[in-house]
């Protein structure tokens, strides 16, 4: 099964309105191969002026969250038609900064994804296991528990689509990625896991990102491994050069 890769740049709380225009400029005018995706996800107050900047270029826009309703009392939220309106296509959700330092929760993080889909976002369900649960055999399990209950009644199939992103929470900012083995070893187990929940063949087209300090010298090898779809990148999408690399990668 060919999967389109994808190459998703997470600037998390990084730029201002004109640093995130500047950036976006220059990582349009990188040469970007027609066999891949490339999504940006920028702060929410540069999503419309992003938007803007890649408007008619075929890099997506996508947001760091998304709330489940469309409107309403939901101070510090962001709808998903308010997302939509800017021109963002896809949305991260889970993202393991979202659940240690705010608490967000597997319950809370599968209405997030049950809203965005029901409003026409692809959501990008973030997991990963921290380094304690590395360590005392706990990967599988987590992992296990945070795609059955981040995925809990959600359809998919006819049009309806899921990404995953894997994403060690001990890889994340520290410049320690996983190996290439453990990536696809999570991966191959993520996508086992989805073939038990949905179909087979669902499963084989769902995009599966791996994230945790890639950055230009390692996406090579991660990108070679058969069930790694994709990169979720933080600190080396800040940077046009960087991120022109990754997503310019060679198998
Ligand atoms: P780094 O690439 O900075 O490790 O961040 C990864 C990440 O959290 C992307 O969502």
């Amino acid at each position: 099964m060919e999967r389109r890769p994808l190459l998703a740049g997470n600037w998390k709380m990084h730029t201002t309105v004109a640093e995130a225009e500047d950036l976006a400029r220059a990582i349009i005018q990188s040469q970007i191969p027609a066999d891949r995706d490339v999504l940006l996800a920028p702060p929410f107050t540069a999503l419309s002026a992003v938007g803007k900047v890649i408007s008619g270029s075929a890099v997506l826009l996508g947001a760091q969250n998304v709330c489940w309703e469309e409107k309403g009392a939901f101070t510090g939220d962001i709808s998903p038609t308010m997302l939509k309106d800017v021109g963002c296509s896809m949305a991260i959700i889970g993202h393991s900064e979202r659940r240690q330092i705010f608490g967000e929760s597997d319950a809370m993080i599968n209405k997030r994804v049950a809203g965005a889909m029901q409003h026409g976002l692809t959501p990008i369900l973030c997991i990963g296991e921290t380094l304690d649960e590395r360590e005392t055999d706990q990967t599988f399990r987590v992992l296990e528990e945070q795609v059955r209950n981040g995925l809990a009644g959600i359809v998919l199939g006819s049009g309806k689509k899921i990404i995953v992103a894997y994403e060690p929470v001990w890889a994340i900012g520290t410049g320690k990625t996983a190996s290439v083995g453990q990536a696809q070893e999570v991966h191959l187990f993520v996508r086992e896991l989805l073939a038990t929940m949905y179909e087979k063949n669902i499963a084989s087209e769902i995009r599966i990102l791996y994230g945790g300090s890639v950055n230009p010298d390692n996406v090579d090898d991660l990108m070679g491994q058969d069930d790694v779809d994709g990169a979720l990148v933080g600190g080396a999408a800040l940077k046009a050069d960087s991120f022109g690399r990754i997503i310019n990668f060679n198998k």
